[in-house]
């Protein structure tokens, strides 16, 4: 060995004790990180029911590269009693998948609580085609048999955003009857009756296995007069007895309307709306609102206008609870986290069950003591005047499922 290969010799040698010991050292901090994390790992008891604040099943929805928005978004709606179900459609990958489970198990109140799922096995979901309501469907079925705990359902998509906390939402919702259902809807239908309900529609998702569009049938069909057909928007917030209702399917109306509306154009804005219109039981349970902020191009178009910081004074002033569409890392989310969540980046939103140390190197939900408790905030005065005028509106005008 000549003199230079023994000096290099000796500096791998140098190089690999070294980083022997920075291994060791990491082990030996995260061993020890463990063992600290260990002795706040247990849930506290969460109550549900009457007399207790009510809780959400949350299902949120995207599609492949949406990961970090979906976590993001699983933060910003966090709450130990809520319930949530994660869903990367199916042109995500498995590693995608994966790796938005790791970083849900990263979080030590989530790994604590179990609350947070992530579909395993995706769903395909078609443009404007009826798979949309089997992954919805789907989504409730699952959180109906994992959860008997929440009272009502919430289908939030990666491109959304809270506009309150979850301790407002809740506080809110607190003297609100819970079968109520906040549902945008109508029956007078305009143009969406000749371009909507009469066309004949095949949505592909449901027996092939390349991602392709729905395609009309030449043939109409006339308008049903066993049923009445509503509309409005997909985006709802729905109580858990209807769920019941539609998922258990013990009276027949909605499998029957879910054959008939598998081939419509964008079922998921006329599916729950008649189901909950045409079943005597449920009619008188709606209010007329999905609770989101959106802003219309004019005309409008598919899709809502994507929301920037211009929009963020009207948007906190709106009384409604969930805001879209955003683009990713969109400027005035973080405005929403600083000023309405008073949440840290990657970290969950602060609610009443936090009692960690409210210093910057803390993370106040990194302990945690009573989770059946509320601190409702600035914003809950916003919100709960709108849920008022809804509910008045509804006693007064009875425009419910006209
Ligand atoms: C629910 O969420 C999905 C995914 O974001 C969306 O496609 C659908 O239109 C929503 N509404 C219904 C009723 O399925
Ligand atoms: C719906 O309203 C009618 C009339 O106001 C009432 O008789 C009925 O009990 C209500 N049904 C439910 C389920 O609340
Ligand atoms: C926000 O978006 C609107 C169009 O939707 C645009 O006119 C406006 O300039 C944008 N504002 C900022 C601050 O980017």
């Amino acid at each position: 060995m000549g003199a230079e290969k023994k000096w290099l010799y000796a500096l791998f040698c140098a190089a690999f004790v070294s980083f022997l010991i920075f291994l060791s050292c990491i082990s030996g901090f995260s061993s020890s990180y463990y063992a600290f994390s260990l002795q706040r790992r247990f849930a506290t008891p969460v109550n549900h029911g009457p007399g207790h604040p009510p809780a959400f099943a949350y299902y949120i929805s995207g599609g492949g590269g949406d990961s970090d928005r979906i976590f993001r978004l699983l933060l910003a709606v966090y709450h130990p009693r809520n319930r949530y179900l994660l869903h990367i459609g199916t042109d995500g990958s498995e590693e995608e998948r994966w790796k938005l489970g790791m970083l849900v198990k990263s979080v030590p109140v989530i790994q604590a609580f179990g609350n947070v799922d992530v579909v395993g096995k995706p769903d395909p979901v078609t443009y404007m085609g009826s798979t949309n309501i089997a992954a919805m469907l789907r989504a409730v079925s699952i959180l109906l048999k994992v959860d008997g705990g929440w009272d009502w359902f919430v289908n939030l998509s990666a491109s959304d955003y809270p506009l309150i906390t979850q301790d407002d939402l809740s506080h809110v919702l607190l003297s609100v009857s819970r079968d109520m259902n906040f549902i945008d809807h109508t029956s007078d239908l305009g143009w969406k009756e000749g371009q909507r309900v009469k066309p004949i529609v095949v949505d592909p998702g449901l027996y092939l296995a390349r991602k392709t569009q729905i395609f009309y049938a030449t043939e109409k069909r006339p308008m049903p007069d066993a049923f009445k057909v509503f509309t409005g928007s997909p985006w709802v917030v729905l109580s858990r007895p209807f769920l019941e209702f539609c998922v258990f399917g013990w009276d027949n109306l909605p499998r029957t309307l879910l054959m008939y509306f598998t081939n419509a154009v964008l079922s998921q804005e006329v599916y729950f709306h008649s189901v909950v219109c045409n079943s005597p039981e449920f009619k008188n349970t709606t209010v007329n609102s999905d609770m989101r902020y959106m802003v219309w191009d004019n005309p409008p178009k598919m899709e809502p206008l994507f929301l920037n910081t211009s929009d963020y004074d009207l948007m906190a002033q709106s009384g409604a609870a969930f805001a879209r569409q955003f683009n990713k890392d969109e400027a005035v989310l973080d405005m929403i986290d600083q000023n309405i969540l008073k949440r840290s980046q990657n970290r969950v939103t602060p609610g009443a069950w936090c009692i960690g140390g409210k210093n910057w190197w803390m993370d106040p939900c990194s302990r945690w003591g009573d989770v059946n408790v509320l601190k409702p905030g600035p914003q809950v005065k916003i919100l709960g005047d709108s849920v008022q005028r809804l509910l008045q509106d509804l006693s007064s005008e009875s425009n419910q499922c006209r």
